[in-house]
């Protein structure tokens, strides 16, 4: 198994606020987020059925599963309807203007 490291995702640029992007490291789907300065990354895959969460919409810091609603806390990765469900939530960070995931 291989231990988790900080790897580099993409330029910080590339990252606008309020806005979803799809990025592929080590072959996991990572959703990451910038929200009024903070970095969210979050695992792409939704737990109900498995649709792309890159597919969902934002508001304020819940994200809504496109395909049958389901709504997450960016925050804590956590499903609303229940705490017990909840997103891979990994650690993120920007440096030199460039964005990692600790994956
Ligand atoms: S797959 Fe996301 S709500 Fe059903």
């Amino acid at each position: 198994m291989v231990e988790p490291s900080w790897v580099f995702a993409l330029n910080a640029n590339e990252l606008k606020e309020n806005t979803l992007k799809l990025v592929e490291i080590n072959d996991k789907h990572v959703l990451l987020i910038k929200k009024e300065g903070q970095l969210y990354a979050l695992s792409n895959r939704c737990k109900h059925m498995g649709c792309p969460l890159s597919a969902g919409t934002l508001e304020d810091y819940v994200l809504r599963c496109s395909c049958h609603g389901w709504r997450y806390d960016i925050k804590n990765g956590e499903y609303l309807g229940s705490r017990d469900i909840a997103l891979k939530v990994y650690g993120s960070k920007i440096e030199d203007s460039k964005v990692f995931v600790y994956i």
